[in-house]
């Protein structure tokens, strides 16, 4: 099983954030977090600074839309070329669609939803995305606490898609450092965004390194 480390570089110094860039190079992708301070009380950045983020990552972008109105915004994220756009299944009444315009543009289609969202209704959804991003904690600000009550539904999800057979990633996001990414790795994601557990170590390569052998070793029980 593959597993993926994605540093959210809402923990990055935003006026640094080229070098902030280069400090997860190690990492599989670059977690940009957009918010409109509609969908959740925060507010980050839009197009244009991603754009800019695009063009001096050293590696792909894994762009994650707290916004509202995916059907309007989403698919400029892909057309700058973002590996993977996540947007959430609150926001729209239509994520097919929505995933399906950000596959025909080039980029993975991903489906987000909050703590006390149930992932049922969207099991039957899987084929139409790459990637599903389960929220440990309620969106909006990095350095919260991991809500492990969200647990059942990876555990339903990775039933899903091994009876599925589709290769769709399981992601998590919130409060994820070197003990809960064990928990939230058990229970099914392969996929691991964390913030503030890179960010404020001191030494994010050191901080990657050791996230991923964490969860490799819990894939492995
Ligand atoms: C929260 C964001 C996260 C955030 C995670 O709404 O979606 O990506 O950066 O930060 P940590 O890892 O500090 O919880
Ligand atoms: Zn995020």
């Amino acid at each position: 099983m593959a597993i993926r480390i994605n540093p959210s570089i809402l923990s990055a110094d935003f006026v640094n954030m080229e070098r902030d860039l280069g400090a997860i190079a190690t990492a599989d992708l670059a977690h940009v977090d957009v918010m409109d301070n509609h969908f959740v009380p925060n507010l980050t950045f839009g197009p244009q600074m991603v754009g800019r983020i695009q063009d001096v990552s050293p590696i792909p972008l894994d762009v994650h839309l707290m916004i509202d109105n995916p059907e309007r915004w989403a698919p400029g994220y892909a057309e700058l070329g973002a590996y993977s756009v996540t947007f959430h299944a609150e926001s729209t009444d239509n994520p097919v669609a929505v995933a399906r315009r950000l596959r025909e543009i080039g980029a993975r289609a991903g489906l987000a939803v909050k703590p006390g969202t149930d992932i049922e209704t969207y099991l039957e959804l899987m084929p139409e995305f790459d990637q599903i991003l389960v929220m440990t904690v309620e969106p909006g600000f990095g350095g919260q606490s991991f809500i492990p009550d969200v647990m059942p539904k990876l555990v339903l999800l990775d039933q899903a898609r091994k009876k599925s057979g589709l290769d769709v990633w399981l992601q998590v996001d919130g409060g994820i450092t070197l003990d809960t990414i064990v928990i939230a790795a058990e229970a099914g994601a392969d996929t691991f965004v964390a913030g503030s557990s890179v960010y404020n170590s001191g030494n994010p390569e050191q901080a990657i390194a050791g996230l991923r052998a964490a969860a490799h070793t819990a894939h492995k029980h």
